[in-house]
C-alpha cells in the first residue's frame, strides 16, 4: 500500500495541511512540539479510527475548533482507494472508504506498522507489550484472527466471573470453558505461525542493521507446559485441557484463568541468550526496530502487499552506524515509510522527501 495524499483539518495543532507523499521514504523534521508526531497520528487515525496516544477521541480536535477531519488517497496494487474520517465534539464519528460508510475493520483500510519511542521497550517491557505487538498486525492481516481475539476476551471475562462466583461445577462453566479452549488454541496457533515467520525474516535483517555482529532468535512462549516437540491443534488442545485440570484448585483459589494466550509471551534471544536479561540497552533497541521491520515483511509475505511503516523518533535512540543502516534500508525498500526526526543530521544524503514542520504547518524543505 502507498499513501499518496493526506489532507488534515483541525487535528491537534494542525489547522490545515495537505501532504503529497511522492517518495517511498518521507521524513518530517522539526523542533519539539511542532506537530511531527501529530502527522503520524493523523495517518494512524485515518486507518484505525483511533489514536495510539490518547483513548479520548475528542482530544484530537484542535483546541479552538469543534471538529477534525482527515482525507487520504492511497493505492493497493494499483487499486485507488480513498478514506475520510470526521469527528465532532459530540463524538459523532463519520468513517468512509471510497465514499461509503464503513467500520474500522474494513479490509480495504490503510494497513500500518507503527513504531513509537515506547516500542523501544519491546524487548525489556512486559509480555503484554509483546503480545500487543503481534496482535496488532495479526488483527490487520486476518479478520478471523480479529474475531477470535475479541471473542477470546469475552470468554475470558465470563470464565473469570464464574471462577469468582465459585461456579466451576456448573453446566455453563463447562460450555464456556470448551469455547474458551477452542478459541485459545486458534489464537495460539496463529501466533506461533506468525512468530516463526518473524523468526525467519528477522535473522538477515538483524545481521544487516547490526552489521553482522549478532544473531537473533524468536520463540513463542506458552503459559503452560507441553510435552510434545511437535505442536498442532490436537496436541495443543490436549495439553491445554490437561494443564487446566492440574491447576484447577489454584484457579479456584485465585479466582482467575491462569493459562491461555492472555498470558503467553514471545521470547527473544540474542546469541542464544534471552535478550531482556543479556542484551545491552542499545542492542535491545536494535532488536525492537528489527522486530517492527520484520513485521512489515511478514505482512507482505502473508497478504502479498506491504503495509505502510510509521516511525516516530526512532533515530535518536540508535548509534550513528545503525541510524545510517536503517535509513539506507528504508530509502531502498519496496514499501513506504513515514519517519519523524528532531535532528537533521544524517538525513541530508538520504534518498527521501524531507519536510520541515513548524507550528503545525509544513514549510517545505529546510
Ligand atoms: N487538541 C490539540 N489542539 C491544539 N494543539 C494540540 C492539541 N493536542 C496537542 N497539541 C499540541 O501539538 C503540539 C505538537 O505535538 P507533536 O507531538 O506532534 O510534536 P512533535 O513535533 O512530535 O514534538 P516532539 O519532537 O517533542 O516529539 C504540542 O505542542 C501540543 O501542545
Ligand atoms: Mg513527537
Amino acid at each position: 500500500m502507498f499513501l499518496k495524499n493526506i489532507q488534515i483539518k483541525n487535528f491537534r495543532n494542525i489547522k490545515k495541511m495537505e501532504y503529497n507523499a511522492e517518495s517511498n521514504l518521507n521524513i518530517f523534521m522539526g523542533d519539539n512540539g511542532q506537530g511531527k508526531t501529530n502527522i503520524l497520528e493523523a495517518i494512524f487515525v485515518s486507518s484505525t479510527g483511533k489514536s495510539f496516544r490518547t483513548p479520548t477521541d475528542t482530544n484530537l480536535i484542535n483546541y479552538e475548533e469543534s471538529w477534525y477531519s482527515i482525507k487520504t488517497k492511497y493505492v493497493n496494487n494499483e487499486r485507488k482507494i480513498n478514506s475520510f474520517i470526521k469527528l465532532d465534539q459530540s463524538k459523532n464519528k463519520i468513517l468512509q472508504i471510497n465514499n461509503k460508510k464503513t467500520s474500522i475493520n474494513n479490509p480495504e483500510s490503510l494497513k500500518l506498522v507503527l513504531f513509537i519511542p515506547d516500542d523501544l521497550d519491546l524487548v525489556k517491557g512486559s509480555p503484554l507489550k509483546r503480545r500487543k505487538f503481534i496482535d496488532f498486525t495479526l488483527k490487520q492481516i486476518s479478520q478471523d484472527y480479529s474475531f477470535n481475539f475479541d471473542n477470546y476476551g469475552k470468554l475470558l471475562r465470563k470464565r473469570n466471573l464464574l471462577l469468582k462466583n465459585d461456579q466451576t461445577n456448573t453446566k455453563s462453566f463447562n460450555i464456556i470453558n470448551d469455547l474458551f479452549v477452542e478459541t485459545a488454541v486458534k489464537l495460539i496457533l496463529s501466533r506461533i505461525n506468525f512468530t516463526s515467520l518473524l523468526d525467519q525474516i528477522i535473522k538477515p535483517l538483524y545481521q544487516e542493521i547490526t552489521n553482522g555482529k549478532n544473531t537473533i532468535k524468536i520463540r513463542y512462549a506458552l503459559s503452560f507446559n507441553i510435552e510434545d516437540e511437535k505442536i498442532n491443534q490436537n496436541i495443543l488442545e490436549k495439553s491445554f485441557i490437561e494443564n487446566q485440570r492440574s491447576i484447577k484448585d489454584k484457579e479456584i483459589k485465585r479466582k482467575k484463568s491462569m493459562i491461555g494466550p492472555h498470558l503467553d509471551d514471545i521470547h527473544l534471544y540474542q546469541d542464544n541468550k534471552l535478550a531482556r536479561h543479556f542484551a545491552s540497552q542499545g542492542q535491545q533497541r536494535n532488536i525492537a526496530v528489527c522486530l517492527k521491520l520484520a513485521e512489515v515483511y511478514a505482512f507482505k509475505k502473508i497478504k502479498d502487499y506491504y503495509p505502510v511503516f510509521l516511525l516516530d523518533e526512532v533515530l535518536a535512540e540508535l548509534d550513528q552506524e545503525k541510524r545510517l543502516l536503517l535509513l539506507n534500508h528504508l530509502s531502498k525498500a519496496e514499501f513506504q515509510s513515514f519517519l519523524t526526526s528532531v535532528n537533521s543530521n544524517n538525513l541530508r544524503n538520504v534518498e527521501a522527501k524531507l519536510s520541515v514542520i513548524k507550528d503545525g504547518q509544513l514549510i517545505g524543505k529546510e
